[in-house]
């Protein structure tokens, strides 16, 4: 394939790739954007493979082979629960991509450049190979914790934020002795240093984050996956890369800075790790009596109920408990209640996991809400049904100073008349906090699983 036409498909997929970012941002769209992407990555994958940069096509074929197996055995075994640990992997990929990539190129001397090229040539490298070590070793640590093969505790060493100081001044040190040195021909000594304090930086940061705040870390290294990508693209020459890596990345630092403002988090204090989390005291015990209910109880109270809101939660992705909820909404709503459905930003394990799910059951859009949409409006709300949520209706977030949670804003549904909490059991939610709302005096908790439950309140409304 001609030089010229490689770099047309390169621009088409570049064009199909903003098509495809801009489908994603809409539930409507969605569909239509994932499209977009797949057909702009078929075509970087076919201009790359015939252009003339491949040498060994043997090479390429196993590689491709090699890749292909294992994302599509990957994608067709992974729960829609387990795609942020899926995402979290994939992004430690792209960080090792990038540090291979940097040492490949550090390695080979075919390219003679000279002067002012070889030291941006080497700035390349040493960029790329530090953001893809912090990448892969934050993403690594973010796949353990979201997994729970990591506890989600943070874990907080003490002169912590020194010690991130100490790492970054090294860094730069470091690149300074690359830099000198690689004039000379060698510069091998630095680059392991630093990709030895990149790693550490990365697991670092990753292990002080609390469970609550790991949404943030995640779109956080989401963005510096596409930063290593680019970074990969400068070192490797190849546009396409240079260009999606800067979408990724900046879209991922946007998707971080929406996620700081849902959470009330500072942005720069994510980044030096463990924010949130140096309150002085302990939290609050919870006390308090719980009063279970029933399904027909459940039944009775929505039948009774003029407006009804439901909050989904994590638990409600466990359990695959959309589409029986959306029965019940057509059922109430067939009766003439008002039915809503209110959506926390860091519901469930992922960036709109909530209404990918509703989407999937085929709840209509304009009965779903945000956050800010109904938070004022609880006054209103007859009965509240939690479904599988826990940290997103926890009271503490707002009244518990010492709470992890403290500060987050939370879906205040204990100002609606009465809420029901669907639940297996009294544990806590993912960021291990106990939550006063199952004690509040006009809280109902109807235990079990959450799609047994709703399905044994479907039979009692329908009886
Ligand atoms: P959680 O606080 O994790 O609570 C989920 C609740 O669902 C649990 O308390 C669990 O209680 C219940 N549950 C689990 N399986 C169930 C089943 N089969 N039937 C009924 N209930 C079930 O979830 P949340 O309220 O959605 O909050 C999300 C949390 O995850 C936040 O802390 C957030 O920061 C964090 N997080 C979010 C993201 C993104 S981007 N959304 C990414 C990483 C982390 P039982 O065991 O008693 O049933």
């Amino acid at each position: 394939m001609s030089h010229s036409l490689v770099t047309m498909s390169y621009i088409v997929a570049t064009i199909l790739f903003i098509l495809s970012l801009s489908g994603l941002s809409n539930q409507e769209t969605a569909r239509k954007g994932n499209y977009y992407g797949m057909l702009g990555m078929a075509i970087a994958i076919v201009a790359t493979a015939f252009s003339a940069t491949v040498s060994s096509y043997v090479i390429l074929i196993i590689a491709l082979l090699i890749g292909g197996f294992i994302g599509t055995k990957a994608a067709l075994k992974v729960e829609m629960t387990q795609m942020p640990e899926l995402v979290a992997i994939m992004h430690s990929l792209v960080g090792m991509a990038a540090v291979l990539v940097g040492y490949a190129n550090f390695l080979d001397d075919s390219a003679s450049l000279n002067g002012v090229e070889k030291t941006i040539h080497e700035v390349e490298i040493y960029i790329g190979i530090l953001i893809g070590a912090v990448t892969f070793a934050g993403s690594v640590i973010a796949f353990g914790k979201l997994s729970e093969r990591i506890s989600g505790k943070p874990l907080l060493l003490p002169n912590r934020h020194f010690l991130n100081l100490g790492l970054l001044i090294s860094a730069i040190l470091l690149g300074n002795w690359f830099l000198n040195s690689a004039e000379m021909g060698g510069g091998t000594i630095p680059l392991l240093l630093m990709t030895i304090v990149a790693l550490a930086f990365g697991v670092h940061m990753v292990m002080a984050i609390g469970g609550a705040d790991m949404p943030v870390v995640v779109s956080m290294l989401n963005s510096y996956s596409g930063w290593a990508a680019a970074a990969t693209g400068f070192m490797l020459s190849n546009d396409l890369l240079i260009v999606t890596g800067a979408l990724v990345g900046s879209s991922g630092a946007i998707l971080s800075y929406i996620m700081c403002r849902a959470m009330n988090r500072h942005f720069l204090s994510v980044i030096a790790g463990g924010f949130g989390t140096a309150s002085g005291g302990e939290a609050a015990e919870i006390v308090g009596d719980v009063q279970p209910i029933g399904a027909e109880e459940t039944a009775q109270l929505l039948l009774a109920a003029k407006s009804i809101m439901i909050i989904p939660g994590y638990g409600m992705a466990v359990a695959q408990a959309q589409h029986t909820v959306y029965e019940m909404t057509k059922l109430l709503r067939g009766k003439g209640k008002k039915v809503g459905f209110g959506i926390h930003p860091v519901a469930g394990r992922m960036p709109g996991h909530m209404n990918v799910l509703l989407a999937e059951a085929k709840v209509p859009y304009d009965i779903v809400y945000e956050m800010d949409e109904i938070n004022e409006d609880w006054g209103n709300v007859d009965v509240s049904i939690v479904i599988g949520a826990n940290d997103i209706v926890n009271p503490s977030a707002l009244t518990d100073p010492n709470s992890p949670i403290a500060g987050m804003p939370v879906l205040e549904c204990w100002k609606s008349e009465t809420t029901i909490v669907m639940k297996r059991s009294m544990a806590s939610g993912y960021a291990g906090v106990g939550n006063p709302l199952f004690v509040q005096e006009n809280t109902r908790m109807l235990f079990g699983d959450a799609n047994a439950m709703l399905q044994a309140v479907l039979k009692a409304l329908n009886a």
